[in-house]
């Protein structure tokens, strides 16, 4: 199939453009590089000519282009018989959408209702959403699809909710069309070959990438936002997930989406504490991770982790990768990253 990539050259969407292309597939990236590099698209092709028999390098077209360019995008439909859509294009940063309000909004949830527009222009049935797990707001663990989602703490968490919601009712007017909902839980890790990865632009919010960083000396030690929650040893507990076995759900997602609305959570099922996670980052790597217990960072919850079944029962997948490679894999990268 052809596949519309949209974020294609961000972390997850160039983990996804590997896996597409491995299983066959032709990728067309429309991406505006706003948090990404132009180099990962020549490191995507490294990856998979490694291990191709053929060259693959005319399956993977590039568009610099801003998803919320309706008339940009349109040439692209134009040129390109799509068979999917993969929406990973979107800004991510918590913090950020609560001081940026409008340009959260505007990015996530007009790129989202343009893409959906186009497919129904162009005759596009399948399309595959990025959404967050950050949807079920604080719920109770673990977090089922068919949970009442509960309010989200930040504008970043709501143009997730409303995207949702504006797809789910495209569907229902649309119902030939297929959309996945893919609600991740945490991505971490990186592919086994060090060249792609997580390189987030200034100091890292999320836990992994701030860890890699205390451990190349780039940081001096991490802080651990509280160790007060109700659980095991008090600190927070995620459902931190291998990125590469997200990718490879997407894939899975697009083989066998039937019309209609679908939604997964795309996670392994256990909880891991920020201790837990210290503690087998420094077991797997060697090396000391120096931490100090802080205050709790505002909109934080105790626990999320996801009851994964559902995409194991339906779509045959499941996350295979633990928390022993997802960090020697996120390491692997962080050591061979130059900025
Ligand atoms: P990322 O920032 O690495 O990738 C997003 C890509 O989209 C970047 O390459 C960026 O340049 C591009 N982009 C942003 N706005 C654009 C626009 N208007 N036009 C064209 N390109 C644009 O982020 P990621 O971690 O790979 O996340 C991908 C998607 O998954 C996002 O929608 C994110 O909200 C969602 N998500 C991420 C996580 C996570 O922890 N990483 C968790 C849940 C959901
Ligand atoms: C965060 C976002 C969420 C988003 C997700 C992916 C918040 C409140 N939530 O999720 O909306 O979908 O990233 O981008 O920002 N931690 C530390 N020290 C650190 C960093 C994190 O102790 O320096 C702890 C956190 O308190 C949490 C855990 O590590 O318990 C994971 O944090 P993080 O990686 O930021 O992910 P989430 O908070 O789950």
């Amino acid at each position: 199939m052809n596949i519309l990539v949209t974020g294609g050259a961000g972390y997850i969407g160039s983990h996804t453009c590997v896996a597409l292309l491995e299983a066959g597939h032709t990728v067309i990236i429309a991406d505006n590089l706003c948090n990404s590099k132009a180099e990962t698209i020549d490191k995507i092709k490294e990856i998979v000519n490694q291990t191709s028999n053929e060259n693959i390098d005319n399956q993977i077209t590039f568009y610099k282009i801003d998803v919320t360019n309706e008339e940009a995008m349109g040439a692209i439909f134009t040129n390109h018989k799509i068979d999917g859509v993969i929406h990973f294009a979107g800004l991510k940063a918590v913090g950020e959408s609560v001081e940026k309000p409008l340009e959260y909004y505007y990015n996530n949830i007009v790129s989202t209702m343009f893409l959906a527009k186009a497919c129904g222009k162009y005759g596009v049935k399948k399309f595959v959403f990025s959404s967050s797990a950050t949807v079920y707001g604080d719920n109770t663990v673990p977090f089922v699809e068919t949970m009442k989602l509960l309010p989200t703490t930040n504008p970043y968490g709501e143009t997730k909710a409303m995207s949702e919601r504006i797809l789910t009712d495209v569907v229902k007017a649309n119902p030939d069309l297929s959309v996945a909902l893919l609600r991740y839980f945490n991505p971490v890790g990186a592919h086994t070959s060090g060249l792609i990865g997580e390189a987030p632009n200034g100091v890292p919010n999320n836990l992994m990438p701030y860890v890699t960083q205390v451990a190349k000396g780039k940081l001096k030690q991490l802080r651990v936002f509280g160790n007060d929650y109700p659980t095991e040893d008090g600190t927070g507990v995620r459902d931190y997930i291998h990125v590469v076995d997200l990718a490879d759900g997407h894939v899975v997602a697009l083989d066998k989406l039937e019309s209609g609305l679908h939604i997964y959570n795309l996670g392994t099922g256990k909880g891991t504490s920020v201790l837990q996670l210290v503690k087998a980052f420094e077991e797997a790597n060697g090396i000391e991770v120096p931490y100090e217990i802080v205050d709790r960072r505002s909109g934080d919850i105790a626990s999320c982790y996801a009851d994964a079944s559902k995409a194991n029962d339906e779509l045959g997948w499941i996350a295979k990768r633990g928390i022993v490679e997802m960090c020697r894999d996120a390491w692997r990268f962080e050591k061979n990253y130059k900025e």
